[in-house]
C-alpha cells in the first residue's frame, strides 16, 4: 500500500484550515510548563482564564443535575428555563427587555461566534473588526469563507473600532462589523454613545452589528451596559466563561434578531445538536442573588489587581496610554525595551519566570511593539511578577 503518512497535496487539509493560526500564547504556556516541570517558579500572566473557581452554587446545581440524570440532549437553542433566566438577568441588571425566544444557548461564546458568522457571513463577504483583537474572530470569518478586514486601531480610540472607522473602511462587500467591549487584549471599553453611533452606521448601511460582550460584568470604570438596549437587530455574543467563572463548562449564548433564530436553530442542530446539558442546568444557579454577590466581589478583586498593575507597569517604563476599564488585561507597549515583542516574551520567561502573551497573537498592527499582561493571578503573585520585571529591565 502507498505510504500516505506524508499527506500528499491532494489530501492536505483545506486552505480554510491551513490559514488558521494557532495561539502563540500556547507556545509560551508550553515553555512555562516545561520550566515549571524543571523546578522553576513561574508567574502566570499569560492566561485569559479567571483564576477563581466556578462558584459553589453553580457546582452544586451541576451535581444535582448529574444526580437527577440530566445527561441527554437538550433542544438545540437550549433549555427553556436557562433562556428565561438570561432574559430575566438582562431585565434586572441592565433594565433591558428581551424575549427568551431570541436567546440561543451555545457551547461557549466560541459556539455563538461560529453560529453567528455562519449565519450572516457568506463567501467573499467582508467583516470589519479591530486589529488588535481576539484572534479567533478573524479565523471564524475565514472558516466561513468570508474576509476578515482588520482595521488598525490605536490608543486614540481606546483601541476600539468607531463609527468613523466604519465610515472609512466599509465597502459594498461589507456585511457586518464586530466589536468587543470590554476588549481582549486591550481591556478597553466602548462608551454607550460610541456604540450607539456604530449601530447607527451599521443600521443605515443595512449591515450586521455583532457585539462580543463576553467580558460583561467585568467593568471597573464607567457604565457596564449592553448594546442589546440599542435595538432588536443586533447580534450579541456572551459567555459563562469569564464573569461567571465557568470556562471549562463550555457555555455561552447569542441574542439574535427574531428572524434569524430559526436559521440559527437549524445550524446549531447540525453543528452541535445542543450545548452541554449538565452545564446548562448548572448555569441556572449563576443568576441567584448569592452567586451574583460572590461574582461581584471577584470583579472587585480584579479591579484591585488592575489598580496595582497598571501604574506599576507604567513606572517600569511600559506604555499603557489608555486605562484598561474592563476584562483582565493590560495591553502594554514594550517598545522602550525591544522591537520584537515575541522574542521579548520568551527572554522574559527564561530569565525571570514571568509569562506574558506576545502582541502577534492579536493581529498585525503594532504587534511587535506590544505584549498582553493578564491579571488572572493573585495580587501577591502580580507583585512578585512586577518585582522580577523591575530586576530584568534594570
Ligand atoms: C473576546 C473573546 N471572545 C470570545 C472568547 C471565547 O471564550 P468562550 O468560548 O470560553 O466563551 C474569548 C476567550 O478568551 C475572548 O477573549
Amino acid at each position: 500500500m502507498t505510504d500516505r503518512s506524508a499527506s500528499p497535496t491532494s489530501l492536505r487539509a483545506t486552505a480554510r484550515v491551513r490559514e488558521i493560526d494557532s495561539f502563540y500564547v500556547m507556545e509560551v504556556l508550553a515553555r512555562a510548563k516545561a520550566l515549571e516541570a524543571a523546578g522553576r517558579d513561574i508567574v502566570h500572566m499569560e492566561l485569559g482564564e479567571p483564576d477563581f473557581d466556578t462558584p459553589g452554587p453553580i457546582l452544586e446545581a451541576g451535581q444535582r443535575a448529574l444526580a437527577a440524570g440530566r445527561t441527554r440532549y437538550t433542544p438545540a437553542t437550549g433549555v427553556v428555563a436557562l433562556r428565561e433566566a438570561i432574559a430575566g438577568y438582562y431585565q434586572r441588571r441592565y433594565g433591558i427587555h428581551v424575549g427568551p425566544e431570541r436567546i440561543v444557548i451555545t457551547t461557549g461564546s466560541s459556539g455563538a461566534l461560529l453560529l453567528a458568522m455562519g449565519t450572516v457571513v457568506g463567501p467573499g463577504d467582508e467583516m470589519l473588526l479591530a486589529d488588535p483583537g481576539y484572534p479567533c474572530n478573524r479565523h471564524f470569518v475565514r472558516f466561513v469563507e468570508g474576509r476578515a478586514m482588520g482595521v488598525p486601531v490605536t490608543a486614540d480610540t481606546a483601541y476600539q473600532l468607531t463609527a468613523a472607522h466604519v465610515r472609512e473602511h466599509a465597502t459594498p462587500a461589507t456585511r457586518g462589523v464586530l466589536v468587543a467591549t470590554p476588549s481582549n487584549p486591550t481591556g478597553t471599553t466602548l462608551s454607550a454613545p460610541e456604540m450607539a453611533a456604530i449601530h447607527h452606521e451599521t443600521w443605515q448601511r443595512g449591515i450586521h452589528l455583532l457585539v462580543d460582550e463576553i467580558y460583561q460584568g467585568l467593568v471597573y470604570d464607567g457604565e457596564d451596559f449592553s448594546a442589546l438596549s440599542l435595538g432588536d437587530d443586533l447580534l450579541i455574543i456572551n459567555s459563562f466563561s469569564k464573569y461567571f467563572g465557568m470556562t471549562g463548562w463550555r457555555l455561552g449564548w447569542l441574542v439574535a434578531p427574531e428572524y434569524l433564530v430559526p436559521e440559527l436553530d437549524r445550524l446549531a442542530q447540525n453543528l452541535f445538536i445542543s450545548a452541554p446539558t449538565i452545564s446548562q442546568h448548572a448555569a441556572l444557579a449563576a443568576f441567584e442573588p448569592t452567586t451574583l454577590e460572590l461574582l461581584d466581589a471577584r470583579r472587585d478583586a480584579f479591579r484591585t489587581r488592575r489598580d496595582f498593575l497598571v501604574p506599576a507597569l507604567r513606572d517600569l517604563g511600559f506604555g499603557v496610554p489608555v486605562e484598561p476599564t474592563g476584562a483582565f488585561y493590560v495591553y502594554a507597549d514594550c517598545s522602550p525595551f525591544t522591537d520584537d515583542s515575541y522574542a521579548f516574551c520568551f527572554d522574559l520567561l527564561e530569565r525571570t519566570g514571568v509569562a506574558v502573551t506576545p502582541g502577534r497573537d492579536f493581529g498585525a498592527h503594532g504587534a511587535a511593539r506590544h505584549i498582553r499582561f493578564s491579571y488572572t493571578t493573585s495580587l501577591a503573585r502580580l507583585e512578585e511578577g512586577v518585582e522580577r520585571l523591575a530586576g530584568y529591565l534594570s
